[in-house]
C-alpha cells in the first residue's frame, strides 16, 4: 500500500507524529520535497525528536528511509543531524539519500538573506535555509546534485563555473558582499562526500522493487498545501510542490501507485512567516491557544500566527490532493476554550467564496464567515476511542468533516506517540 502525507493548511500540522504513528507498519518511508526548512517533531519514550530532513521513521531500524530527488538536502545539515542521532545511540543505517537530490550549497542561505534584505517590508518570511535559491539553481540548471559529491573532477570544474562566473559577479556587483572561494568549497564538500557516501544510491531500483514487491510505502510530505509554489498564497509560499503532485515527481513513483492521500491538519490555524491568513486571532485567545499549542517554529523559534480553523482550506486541499482521509491534530489544545468558531466561507465585495481566492488580495481583506460551537472543557489527552470523546467535541469534529468534505480518520489528543484516536480506517492492512 502507498499513502502520501501532505499538509493541509501552511505547515506545523504534526505531520511527522503521523508518520511516526503509521511508520510502525510501514516498510519504507520517502521524503519527496522541501528541504532543511521543514521541522518535524516526533515525541517517543527517548523523548522529542526534531528531523529537517531525516525521514521521520528513521528511528525505525526496520524501515527504509529515503530522502527523494524532489528535495533541496543541506549536507551539513543532514550530518548534524546524522551525528545528532548517533549522539542518542541510534545509528542511521537504514538512510539512503538519492544520488539526484539537490543540495543546497554554502551561498544559498546567504542570497536567501541578501534576498529578503532587499524585499524590505514585503519579504516573504521565509526560514533562511537557502530554499528559494537552491530550487531556483535546480530550475536554472546550474545546481549541484548530491550524487555530483562523488565526482570531484566534475565538482571542481562546475566549482569554478557557478561561483566564479554566476554567484560571485553578483554577490559583489549587486550586494557588495562577500564572495566564495571555489577551491575552500571544493575542499569543504570533499568532507561532505566522505561522510555521506555510505548513504547516496539511485533510488530508483530501491523504490521500484517495493513497490513491485507491493511493500507499504509511506511518502512523507513536507509544507503543505498552502504554501504550495503553485497552489499556495503566491509569492507567501515555499519553492516546492507540497501537495500530492510534488511527492510523486519527487519520489518518481506514479500516480498508478498511490492508494490513499492523507492530509494532516490541525483542529486551529497557524502560520509561520507572512502572507494573508484570513481567520487569524490577535487578541488573548490567539495567545491562549497559542501557549497551549506551543506554537514556536521548530526550524527557528518564531511565534507562529494562530487563528479559527479555515473550513474552505480545509476544503481546498481535500480537493487539491485527492485526500479521501483527514488527521486531525492538536485537538487537545482547544480543552479549554468556552467556545469554538470555524470559518466555513469567506466574504469579499459582497460575494462568497468557499475556497481561498487566487488573489492574495482579495485574501488579505476578504471577511471571514464564522459558525459558532460550545467547546467541551475538559482534558481529552487521555481519550483513545471516539465513544470516550466529549459530545461536544465529536460534535466539533463531525462539523469539520462536513465542511472540509473528508472522513477524519485519526485524531491527535496529544504530542506523545500514544494519544490519538482512531476512528474508521485501518492502515496498512
Ligand atoms: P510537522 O512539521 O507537520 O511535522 O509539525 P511540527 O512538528 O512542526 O509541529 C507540530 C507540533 O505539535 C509538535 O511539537 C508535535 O509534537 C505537536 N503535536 C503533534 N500532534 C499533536 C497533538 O495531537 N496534540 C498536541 N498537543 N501536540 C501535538
Ligand atoms: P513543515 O514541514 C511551516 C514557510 C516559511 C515562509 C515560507 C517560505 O515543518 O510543516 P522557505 O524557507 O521555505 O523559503 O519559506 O514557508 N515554511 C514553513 N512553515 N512549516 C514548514 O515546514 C515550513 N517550511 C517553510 O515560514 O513563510
Ligand atoms: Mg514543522
Amino acid at each position: 500500500m502507498v499513502i502520501i502525507i501532505a499538509g493541509a493548511q501552511w505547515g506545523d500540522e504534526g505531520k511527522g507524529k503521523v508518520i511516526d504513528l503509521l511508520a510502525a507498519r510501514a516498510d519504507m518511508i520517502v521524503r519527496p520535497q522541501g528541504g532543511a526548512n521543514a521541522g518535524h517533531t516526533v515525541v517517543t519514550e527517548d523523548g522529542e525528536f526534531k528531523f529537517q530532513l531525516l525521514p521521520s521513521g528513521i528511528l525505525y531500524p526496520h524501515v527504509t528511509c529515503v530522502i527523494g530527488h524532489g528535495v533541496v538536502a543541506d549536507p551539513r545539515v543532514l550530518i548534524r543531524e546524522i551525528d545528532q542521532l548517533r549522539e542518542r545511540g541510534l545509528e542511521p543505517h537504514n538512510l539512503v539519500i538519492s544520488e539526484r537530490a539537490h543540495m543546497v550549497m554554502g551561498y544559498h542561505p546567504v542570497f536567501d538573506q541578501l534576498e529578503e534584505g532587499v524585499r524590505g517590508d514585503d519579504r516573504l518570511g521565509t526560514t533562511r535555509r537557502g530554499i528559494g535559491p537552491a530550487y531556483s539553481d535546480k530550475i536554472r540548471r546550474i545546481g549541484f546534485r548530491i550524487g555530483d559529491l562523488q565526482k570531484e573532477a566534475f565538482m571542481r570544474k562546475k566549482l569554478d563555473f557557478v561561483v566564479g562566473q554566476v554567484k560571485n559577479p553578483i554577490l559583489t556587483d549587486l550586494y557588495r558582499d562577500q564572495t566564495f572561494g571555489w577551491e575552500e568549497m571544493l575542499a569543504e564538500y570533499r568532507q561532505y562526500a566522505q561522510r555521506l557516501d555510505p548513504y547516496i544510491k539511485d533510488i530508483y531500483p530501491l523504490v521500484h522493487n517495493a513497490l513491485d514487491r507491493r511493500d507499504n510505502i509511506l511518502l512523507e510530505g513536507a509544507q503543505a498545501t498552502m504554501l504550495d509554489l503553485d497552489l499556495g498564497t503566491y509569492p507567501y509560499v515555499t519553492s516546492s510542490n507540497t501537495t500530492a503532485g510534488g511527492a510523486l515527481t519527487g519520489s518518481g513513483i506514479p500516480p498508478t501507485k498511490i492508494d490513499l492521500t492523507m492530509v494532516v491538519c490541525k483542529a486551529y490555524t497557524t502560520r509561520v512567516g507572512y502572507g494573508p491568513f484570513p481567520t487569524e486571532l490577535v487578541d488573548s485567545t490567539g495567545d491562549l491557544i497559542r501557549e497551549r499549542g506551543g506554537e514556536f517554529g521548530t526550524v527557528t523559534g518564531r511565534a507562529r500566527r494562530v487563528g479559527w480553523f479555515d473550513g474552505p482550506v480545509a476544503r481546498y486541499a481535500v480537493r487539491v490532493n485527492g485526500a479521501e482521509s483527514m488527521a486531525l491534530t492538536k485537538l487537545d489544545v482547544l480543552d479549554e476554550l468556552p467556545e469554538l468558531r470555524l470559518c466555513t466561507q469567506y466574504e469579499f465585495r459582497g460575494n462568497l467564496h468557499d475556497h481561498p481566492m487566487a488573489n492574495i488580495s482579495h485574501l488579505k481583506h476578504c471577511e471571514p464567515r464564522y459558525i459558532t460551537m460550545p467547546g467541551w472543557r475538559q482534558p481529552i489527552g487521555d481519550c483513545r476511542s471516539w465513544e470516550e470523546l466529549p459530545a461536544n467535541c465529536q460534535a466539533y469534529v463531525e462539523q469539520l468533516e462536513e465542511v472540509a468534505g473528508v472522513s477524519i480518520d485519526l485524531i491527535g489528543v496529544g504530542p506523545r506517540r500514544d494519544q490519538f484516536v482512531m476512528r474508521n480506517r485501518r492502515f496498512f492492512e
